[in-house]
């Protein structure tokens, strides 16, 4: 619900700013999101603050008050560039944990500090220890998905967007890959290195099914399926082409198929669609309820209030950010699949 006490603002202030999601929200939906935009846009000046918003947000966040937008990768890598004093995160905690990892003496704001992970949740820094001691001299290259105490035991971080590559980036024949499994079986798809799992899952990925897509083919032609890399892999073996949300974005930003249909959270296929209005998207999606935590009113309530802040113990902050910096360096996102 959005709060009756934010103050009306010209609406002449917000008509660009509409214009840029014209096609996904209707007009007559805009004067319930218009003066939380306008009252957002003038806060970050006061503020001086930068919004991060991961493209699972929904179009109102991400194309109307975002000053950055991507995956978890390009939001790692631009939470390091940003000369902003406050960084507000709109996606899940770990993401904000990784920009407050990166910008120790920054004010690292989430607006709900609920707003969890269903991977980061499956698997816990004594698990990892436990991993050590069975495995001892395998290194363990951690999803960015987790917290950092979780990161603070592992020796590298990844994302789905550059897995492949921190994997061969080591040397070696054997990694712990963790937590999620199905990444992990992804992966081991794409290297000779040999890839040991955990069993997380994500709760978003995981409810897609490969006869369900099959169903879809079935009843569209020439339907283009590109599916994010946490899906089961009989699903994986249905799509034309996997990657990171960054990637599938590209891919549609380039490919221009005449339909696609991305396989993973809601908010993506608005996103894209609302800048490319040539192609045709088919929507079966899966709803993050921790992204969807995030709404325009808790991001305005979050500037007013400079809480909830992310803090992380030093202690564990020191490890765990050798982990996600020793990703950085390794460089770019090579698209696979
Ligand atoms: P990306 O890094 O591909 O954006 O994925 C993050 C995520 O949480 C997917 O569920
Ligand atoms: Fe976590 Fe899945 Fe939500 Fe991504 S979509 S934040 S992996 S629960």
């Amino acid at each position: 619900m959005l709060s009756p006490s934010v103050s009306s603002t010209k609406s002449s202030s917000t008509d660009a700013v509409y214009a840029l999601v014209e096609s996904v929200i209707p007009k007559i939906e805009w004067p319930v999101f218009e003066p939380h935009v306008a009252a957002i846009n003038e806060l970050k000046k006061t503020r001086n603050a930068v919004i991060l918003a991961h493209n699972y947000q929904t179009p109102e966040i991400y194309h109307c008050v975002a000053d950055i937008s991507g995956d978890s990768l390009a939001l790692a890598r631009q939470a390091v560039d940003t000369d902003a004093e406050v960084i507000v995160l709109a996606g899940v905690h770990f993401m904000a944990e990784t920009a407050k990892l990166l910008n120790p003496d920054k004010v690292v704001l989430i607006p709900d500090l609920a707003a969890g992970c269903s991977l980061a949740d499956s698997i816990t820094a004594a698990d990892i220890r436990e991993l050590r001691r069975k495995h001892p001299d395998v290194p363990v290259v951690t999803y960015v998905n987790t917290s950092a105490e979780v990161k603070a035991e592992s020796d590298i971080c990844c994302t789905s967007g550059n897995a492949v590559e921190v994997v061969e980036s080591l040397g070696v024949d054997r990694v712990l890959f963790l937590p999620d499994e199905y990444l992990a079986a992804y992966v081991a798809e794409q290297t000779d290195v040999e890839i040991i799992p955990w069993q997380g899952h994500c709760e978003v990925h995981e409810r897609f099914t490969a006869s369900e897509l099959e169903q879809y083919r079935e009843a569209y032609d020439e339907l283009t399926i590109i599916a994010h890399p946490e899906c089961p892999p009989d699903v994986l073996g249905v799509a034309d082409y996997v990657g990171s949300t960054a990637q599938m974005q590209d891919y549609v930003q380039t490919k221009r198929p005449r339909r696609v249909m991305m396989v993973t959270e809601c908010s993506m296929s608005d996103n894209v669609a609302a800048s490319v209005t040539d192609v045709e998207f088919i929507r079966p999606c899966n709803l993050c309820p921790h992204m969807k935590r995030i709404t325009l009113a808790n991001i305005q309530q979050a500037l007013e209030s400079l809480q909830p802040r992310v803090e992380i113990d030093p202690s564990v902050a020191v490890r765990a950010r050798q982990a996600v910096e020793r990703m950085l360096a390794i460089g770019g996102s090579r698209i696979v699949g």
